[in-house]
């Protein structure tokens, strides 16, 4: 099934919002840029018309992008939604089955009542039909592992780790001889920090955040160093400290039972950073540069047509947190750590930071946490994430510049392309977007970058931290999203199993974060690789685009068999790694922003 390319005017005039559009101001629908229009009068009053049409709204989930609103606004958000609602009764039915054969199987059980009933009860031959893949190989089984827990801030939860700076004061102490009794070498904090192998990842301001009050859970902030190995050269953990109640500090030199605790809380502060900045790095970035294009480019330029496919059912995510995740006592207040209004302090807090948009290019935003030097190079033996984000991004550029040199012979080409120049003027202005290039700054290589960045938000940055990466690598019990019993005032706890969800809320977790998915896309021509080739709108588009668009299949499908191929090696290891990393495979992803 091809989904349905649908033009703004069109659906808006379906939704009942409006009088008959003004739509392509050429008869045969060809996209072109506005020196080329044979109707520029025409076209004219159709940008004024959309820019009547759509008013910047209020933010929704704390203060960031604009939302839109004003009759084409309002058209547009329904009509996305609609669309939205379709997949969603097709996974709820999904998830549905799912969950009451898991509750059939804890019965059996009588219960969870152990570490290994987490493992193997709510996951063997479970979410069979919303979660089909399975879950990440070795992630239950080699969950304890040290090196699992360090390497996921390469891959599955990459956005929150940067190195600690040669100029900077180390954030926590950690007394010499532990450091050295667990590094080796004598080191210290300092030696680390001086020789490029020390990290961190702080959610110590998650402790002003306030608790949901619906289920009873318990407030940690952790921050955690993680260290090079000069010897091995792995990316290991060497600390956790709380930041609340007794502010203890772990090291993998405690008990199994408190260090495992130890992480496990980590993992309750990482799912709430994760979750809450994939709002602003994909949601929040996209919807406010895309809402400047509306507000200045014609839907018959090529550029349009391009972020319209990108931008499917872009307006509904925001309405659908509103409802459905962010609602007072919603699944996030039942389900989280923190509450729904620490949800929105977050995305208000980082939207002026995470959502710069060109600090948010790959190698900006790897450089700037010191996890790539100034080659692109990775200081690690293994960086999963930037391995594939790179490829996806690298194709995507590929594209992107055959695309745009196809429509701008030269620089002055694009230079008179008002429209262009408009959509970087209101992006920095009234759509309240930042770091957007500004207009001065307009090349064709700056148009390609940012046009890169916006595919790579909408895939990379939205499905390394959302769509089904929750329900394939953020297993139980290793990966709880709330504690749900006071934590120790010191260390040596014997059971664990007071930290863990109970069956109930388990299943509810489970339930929650597998209506992230959309398993089926990869059957419906909506996964990344299909975005051009299964558009409708690329008609619309010249020959080359066309042809770059094939390049393009070719390049996702081949990274997608590389992804698909990875096996653990002799020693138990995929890139370095007790798990196989697949969650950027452009086969299984979605192109957009799904949900
Ligand atoms: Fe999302």
């Amino acid at each position: 099934m091809k989904p349905p390319y649908m033009p703004l005017a069109i659906a808006a005039l379906a939704a009942g919002a409006i009088a008959a559009p003004s739509m392509y101001s050429n008869a045969s629908g060809a996209a072109c840029i506005p020196q080329h229009d044979p109707n520029p009068k025409q076209r004219a009053a159709g940008v004024s018309a959309r820019s009547v049409g759509f008013i910047y709204g209020p933010s929704l989930i704390g203060e960031a992008a604009p939302f839109p609103n004003g009759t084409l606004g309002n058209a547009r958000s329904r009509s996305d939604y609609n669309t939205w609602s379709i997949d969603r009764k097709k996974i709820d039915s999904l998830i549905a089955n799912d969950t009451q054969a898991m509750g059939v199987s804890i019965q059996l059980n009588g219960g969870l009542k152990t570490w290994q009933d987490y493992e193997k009860v709510l996951y063997d031959g479970q979410l069979k039909n919303s979660n089909p893949r399975g879950v990440t190989p070795g992630m239950i089984a080699n969950a304890t592992q040290d090196l699992l827990f360090s390497m996921e801030r390469l891959s599955e939860h990459p956005y929150a780790v940067r190195r600690v700076m040669a100029n900077e004061a180390l954030p926590f102490p950690l007394g010499n001889n532990l450091t050295a009794k667990i590094v080796g070498e004598n080191a210290t904090l300092e030696s680390l920090r001086d020789s490029s192998r020390l990290f961190i990842v702080d959610h110590s301001y998650q402790k002003d955040y306030k608790l949901a009050t619906v289920v009873e859970r318990y407030p940690v902030a952790c921050s955690a160093y993680f260290y090079i190995d000069s010897k091995s050269g792995d990316f290991l953990p060497l600390a956790i400290r709380t930041n609340v109640d007794m502010d203890l500090t772990y090291t993998p030199l405690d008990s199994a039972n408190d260090w495992l605790l130890a992480k496990m809380m980590f993992n309750a502060n990482d799912m709430f950073h994760a979750q809450m900045l994939h709002l602003v790095i994909s949601h929040d970035v996209t919807e406010s540069v895309h809402q400047a294009a509306l507000h200045t480019l014609s839907e018959n330029h090529p550029i349009m047509v391009i972020l319209e496919r990108l931008m499917l059912q872009g307006y509904s995510s925001r309405i659908v947190g509103e409802e459905l995740c962010f609602n007072p006592g919603g699944h996030w207040d039942q389900l989280m750590v923190y509450s729904q209004f620490s949800c929105r302090d977050f995305v208000t807090d980082r939207w002026p930071i995470d959502g710069r948009f060109q600090g948010g290019y790959l190698e900006n935003d790897l450089k700037a946490r010191g996890l790539i030097d100034e080659k692109g190079e990775s200081l690690f033996r293994s960086f999963p994430f930037y391995e594939d984000a790179k490829e996806i991004r690298d194709i995507y550029k590929a594209f992107f510049t055959t695309f745009i040199n196809s429509y701008y012979g030269t620089e002055n080409d694009l230079s008179g392309d008002f429209e262009i120049r408009n959509w970087f003027v209101e992006a920095n202005t009234k759509a309240k977007g930042h770091d957007f290039p500004k207009e001065e700054q307009l090349t064709k290589d700056s148009l390609i970058d940012v046009l890169s960045h916006f595919a790579f938000a909408t895939s990379v940055s939205h499905h390394s931290t959302n769509g089904g990466a929750p329900i394939s690598s953020g297993t139980l019990p290793f990966h709880i999203p709330a504690i749900y019993t006071p934590i120790p005032k010191e260390k040596g706890v014997t059971d664990l199993m007071p930290y863990l969800p109970d069956a109930a809320t388990a299943v509810h977790y489970l339930g929650f974060m597998a209506s992230f998915n959309r398993p089926f896309y990869g059957d419906s021509g909506r996964a990344l690789e299909d975005v051009f080739v299964t558009a409708d709108s690329m008609t619309r588009l010249n020959s080359e685009t066309n042809s770059a668009a094939k390049d393009f299949l070719t390049g996702m499908h081949n990274l997608s068999e590389k992804i698909r191929g990875r096996q653990f090696n002799n020693d138990g290891l995929s890139q370095g790694m007790p798990f196989i990393y697949r969650t950027l495979d452009p086969a299984y992803i979605p192109f957009f922003c799904a949900v």
